[in-house]
């Protein structure tokens, strides 16, 4: 046995994604399928160079992220969905670790991806119960151990804790911004709170995303300035941009509706329709946002980009409300993104003028019939793509009749249609607090899907907050003061 050997991420990522690979399959075939046995030799072949070098493989989850020997197992963007469906595996039976000891051959191994994939993949269990049934099993060169209690539950809890704090630090630090013309110091606060932004968004953008569902009317503009930078950060990402442009993006989208605070409350709250006069003076509000950043920047300086979004955020791509003194062809990427997320956060909520706001499908369809006027055709793709199929927060009937809401896409774009569901309702339509379901679970009975969305469900018409099933994830939810 060398100690030395170390894993390298690609060698441990392999592991992991072989051991997905197979469960998966383990879901719809029995272990003599030619396919089965195909992507467990993988497996095994993936298994036994680490075995004979070391004596054993030690697959540890901390921190909702898997260890191969201690090495931390490195899963991009695109396979994020392989480390969510395993710790949903691992979870359901609260195992922590799992040791496969040299002597494991293929038989072994076959066996006990066949006992986990057999045991009911709907209910969580307790360990001990596990352990039971998994000791009885008699497995030679395979041992479980069970999680310790913090990495599925409290660091999870904790983490959302501090991103729903953060949102809404968010919302009384722009108001604070809006309220004195003392800005200038408290720009570098402004970064700070886009910096613990875009962390909380590398760690669960789903929750942060899900936060979005927030809306205050009666505060509109500090609560949609914060929905629209989160989502405009998301959008970014995925646009490619680097870390210091997330940040700049972050800074012209969380301030690019500053100049609002210029228009009279009477005009911004107008439960009617605007005249000519008041609707030329709310367009002003972004040439005051603009105007206003320049004044408050002092020496510390927002980039050009971040500034051009208050300016250009409402510059449609058809080019019809252009400025006429505007000489450049295009407008600059960020107002592009925030133009996009602008308008979907403004239309799916509530306002005087609009006593119903849509729902988040709704959105995505006015927006795609009015994609070719308004907005650049590479960024909507993008982000129609994030929002998917179904967004995040919509409430969605299942065919089992059961009611849930939406907390997670599904990243793997043919397989949007089955996101993870938080039930909220059973079968008869009563109300529970139900688990976060896999659409992507297969009955072991059928062999089918064991839940497929039919459709979407306005919130407003059941009586149903969605915002409130994010903020039920955190103990306590900071006041906005
Ligand atoms: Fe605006
Ligand atoms: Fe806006």
């Amino acid at each position: 046995m060398e100690k030395e050997f170390a894993f390298s991420s690609q060698a441990a990522y392999e592991i992991l994604y072989r051991f997905y690979v197979v469960l998966k399959i383990a879901k719809i075939h029995d272990p003599n399928n030619a396919n089965f046995q195909d992507q467990l030799r993988h497996l095994m072949a993936a298994l036994n160079e680490p075995l004979r070098r070391q004596g054993r493989i030690i697959l540890q989850i901390r921190r909702n992220a898997f260890f191969i020997n201690f090495t931390r197992i490195r899963v991009s963007y695109s396979d994020f969905y392989i480390n969510r469906s395993l710790l949903v595996e691992f979870g359901r039976r609260e195992i922590g670790t799992l040791t496969f000891s040299e002597g494991l051959d293929g038989a072994e191994l076959s066996r006990f991806i066949a006992f986990l994939s057999g045991q009911n993949p709907h209910k969580s269990i307790l360990f001990e119960q596990f352990h039971e049934v998994f000791t009885a099993a008699d497995f030679r060169h395979i041992q479980a151990e069970k999680a310790e209690k913090l990495d599925f539950n409290s660091t999870k809890e904790r983490q959302n804790r501090l991103a729903a704090q953060t949102y809404f630090l968010g919302i009384a630090h722009l108001k604070e911004l809006s309220k004195t013309e003392e800005r200038v110091s408290s720009f570098h606060v402004t970064k700070l709170w886009i910096q613990t932004i875009f962390n909380h968004l590398t760690d669960d953008e789903s929750f942060l995303y899900g936060l979005t569902n927030i809306k205050n009317h009666d505060e509109y503009t500090l609560n949609h300035s914060v929905n629209v930078c989160i989502l405009s950060m998301a959008l970014g990402r995925r646009l490619g941009l680097s870390n210091r442009e997330l940040m700049e993006l972050g800074i012209g989208a969380f301030l690019h509706d500053l100049g609002k605070i210029e228009i009279p409350d009477a005009i911004l709250n107008k439960p009617a329709h605007l005249t000519a006069e008041e609707k030329r003076l709310m367009d002003q509000h972004a040439r005051f946002g603009a105007a206003h950043l320049l004044r408050i920047q002092g020496n510390r300086g927002f980039s050009g980009r971040a500034l051009a979004v208050a300016f250009e955020h409402h510059y449609k791509a058809n080019k019809d409300n252009w400025s006429p003194y505007r000489k450049k062809n295009n407008i600059n990427l960020f107002s592009r993104i925030v133009k996009i997320t602008d308008y979907f956060d403004a239309i799916t909520t509530k306002r005087v003028y609009r006593p119903r706001a849509f729902t988040r499908e709704e959105a995505l369809n006015i927006m795609i019939q009015n994609k070719d006027a308004e907005f650049d055709p590479l960024v909507f793709k993008v982000f129609v793509a994030m929002i998917g199929v179904y967004p995040i927060g919509s409430l969605v009937i299942m065919d089992t009749e059961e009611i849930g809401i939406i907390t997670e896409a599904n990243p793997h774009a043919s397989m949007a249609q089955r996101p993870m569901v938080k039930m909220i309702t059973d079968r008869t339509g009563r109300k529970i607090n139900g688990e976060v379901v896999d659409l992507m679970d297969i009955d072991p009975q059928t062999h089918r899907f064991a839940r497929t969305i039919v459709k979407t469900l306005d919130p407003e018409k059941y009586g149903i907050r969605v915002a409130d099933y994010f903020l039920a994830q955190v103990a306590e939810v900071p006041a906005v003061t």
